[in-house]
């Protein structure tokens, strides 16, 4: 469960900060990706070097940071569970009143993924019924609450208030991870998707062929995304990346391969989904050995490659969701627009290429998703895998409002 999970660990100002430290190698050590937050008070009870040497991830501290302008929606957005441990009486306050002070605390109000929360402080503060409102509020929101433990506290008290046990959180965060995924697991079970993914290569000569950027990875995420929520799943790619866990890979290389794979797959899919970047123009003729530098300056005469989508769209089956992108450098919304309509989807995500971060060959996109009833949702920038997520949640909904098959 815990396998190349994104985890952000805040921790807080109190002294079982350095029992962040034990919790932090556990969950590397069980597979997960932890990227550590610390608050100023957490800081003054354990080093940065300790955690970020366990997460080998620097430990993240500052909004206010020249290399990541908005780290809290970022690291919010691509975590798949934010666990706080421990935390303080002032965390428990400010995140039930949505009062965004430092980096953890906006990263909570940025985030819509599980959040795991387990308070420690002395048994006074505890009982406090204004700690009690506090954290009733935020289990009231679906927030996971590990309770404290009663024992020995700092100074020598004896009372409730002392950190969970590490193996306690570790089971909650488990368990945190097993109820989301379960939440999405079985929509879009009995379902076919098929999406395409990478760039396609027109060959000039044997050797030579026009590509373009594309690494294919936006459209694996969405692959991995259908299969988990239980979806048959075929990718038409033209890349050679690990096959998502309960996808079907169909290697193709041209446009034309590309057309003829979802020629046969798309009449019968529930849902299709161009990732592609397919090339819009290919030599007319194949050269048949290598072209020769002797032989001077070849001519190479491009045609235009059919256009998949639109020919997709033409044909449509009135119970499928059908889902194009949309790459551009300007005029984002009113370009993918129009596209949207001339090819008759039902959604279009369109991203600008010409921003930092964005598209071709990062590990990173920031998307507008534009949809047939004129409703539109923003994506900043954030990694492929939570883009994946919330442009299948979308096509689930618009799924939803077609007639069944
Ligand atoms: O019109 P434009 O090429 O910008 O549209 C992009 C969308 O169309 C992408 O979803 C891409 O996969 C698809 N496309 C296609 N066939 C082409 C060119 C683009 O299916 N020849």
């Amino acid at each position: 469960m815990l396998v190349g999970k994104r985890i952000v660990l805040g921790v807080t100002g109190g002294i079982a900060a350095y029992k962040a430290v034990e919790l932090c190698r556990r969950l590397v050590d069980a597979g997960a990706h932890v990227i550590p937050v610390m608050t100023e008070g957490a800081e003054r009870f354990v080093g940065r070097a300790t955690l970020s040497a366990l997460a080998s991830e620097p430990v993240q501290t500052s909004l206010w940071d020249e290399v990541d302008p908005i780290p809290h929606t970022r690291l919010g957005r691509s975590a798949d569970l934010i666990v706080v441990a421990p935390a303080t009486a002032r965390l428990l306050s400010a995140y039930a009143n949505g009062l965004s002070t430092d980096l953890l605390t906006n990263i909570l109000l940025a985030t819509r993924a599980p959040v795991v929360v387990c308070p420690a402080m002395h048994t006074e503060m505890w009982e406090h019924p204004a700690v009690r409102a506090n954290v009733a509020a935020l289990a009231s929101r679906g927030v996971h609450i590990v309770e404290p433990e009663s024992g020995r506290l700092a100074g020598g008290d004896i009372g409730t208030g002392r950190l969970a046990a590490t193996e306690s959180i570790v089971a909650a965060i488990t368990a945190a991870l097993a109820a989301g995924a379960a939440s999405t697991a079985g929509e879009l079970s009995g379902t076919h998707v098929v999406v395409s993914a990478g760039g396609t290569r027109e060959p000039i000569d044997a050797v030579r062929v026009i590509a373009n950027r594309s690494s294919g990875k936006q459209g694996y995420a969405l692959a991995a995304e259908a299969a988990l929520r239980g979806a048959r799943v075929t990718l038409v790619s033209t890349v050679e990346l690990p096959s998502p866990a309960g996808s079907e890979v169909r290697a193709v290389e041209t446009a034309a391969e590309m057309l003829d794979a979802l020629a046969e797959l798309a009449p019968k899919a529930d849902v299709v989904i161009m990732a592609a970047a397919v090339a819009d123009f290919r030599p007319t003729t194949v050269a048949p050995g290598k072209l020769k530098k002797a032989t001077g300056m070849p001519e190479i005469v491009l045609e235009r490659t059919p256009d998949i989508l639109a020919g997709l769209g033409a044909n449509k089956p009135p119970t499928q969701v059908l889902v194009g992108f949309a790459a551009e450098t300007s005029d984002l919304v009113a370009n993918a627009t129009s596209k949207l309509q001339a090819k008759n989807l039902d959604l279009i995500v369109a991203n600008d290429v010409s921003a930092p971060g964005v598209g071709f060959q990062h590990e990173t996109n920031a998307v507008t998703l534009l949809c047939a009833d004129g409703s539109t949702i923003g994506v900043g920038l954030t990694d492929k895998k939570a883009v994946a997520k919330v442009v299948m949640d979308t096509v689930v909904k618009i799924l939803m409002t077609k007639p069944r098959q």
